[in-house]
């Protein structure tokens, strides 16, 4: 067996266990930006960097299938992006919290705990990314918090 044909046997085994599909991780990312960007914390983070948000959004749509279905449709260094802007673990948690309640609404229980799931878990390890290209090295379960100031702590 190929590569290929070993990856879309296993996307296959997600799609049936999950019924997670890409209408609906569609759905999903469109729905969640769209929150984010009514939101008072997230949106001025995004307004300052995304100017068309056309190809953000298919490049998240991308992205969740190769979280989610291990397409592979997303090849880019999201670490590298998120290391230079000025977030914290609230804001984590608030986009973690928006995630979490559009892929309650959007998708059946077992599709959103698997994408909240690898959410979590990307979520954590970008924050330690942050943390660290401030020169911040994050115990286990520890968070990385700035003063108002935007200094850390
Ligand atoms: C603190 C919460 C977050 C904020 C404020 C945030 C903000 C942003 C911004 C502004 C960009 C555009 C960067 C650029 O093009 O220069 C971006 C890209 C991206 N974000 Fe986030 N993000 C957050 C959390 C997350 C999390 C938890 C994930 C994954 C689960 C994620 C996945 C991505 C990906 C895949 C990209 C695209 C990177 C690329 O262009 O290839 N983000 N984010």
């Amino acid at each position: 067996m190929t590569g290929a044909e070993r990856r879309e046997q296993i996307t296959a085994q997600i799609v049936e266990r999950t019924g997670i599909t890409e209408a609906m991780i569609e759905r999903l990312v469109h729905g969640f930006y769209a929150k984010v960007r009514r939101d008072p914390m997230l949106a001025p983070v995004f307004d300052a960097r995304i100017r068309d948000w056309g190809p953000h959004l298919e490049q998240m749509c991308a992205f969740w299938s190769s979280v989610a279905l291990m397409t592979g449709r997303y090849h880019g260094t999201p670490m590298v992006k998120h290391m230079k802007l000025p977030i914290d673990a609230a804001h984590f948690d608030r986009w973690l919290q928006l995630f979490e309640a559009t892929a309650a609404e959007l998708c059946p229980s077992v599709a959103a705990e698997h994408f909240i799931d690898r959410a979590r878990r990307i979520a954590a390890s970008l924050e330690m990314g942050v943390a660290s290209g401030q020169g911040v090295m994050l115990g286990v379960g520890e968070r990385y918090r700035r003063n108002e100031a935007g200094a850390v702590q």
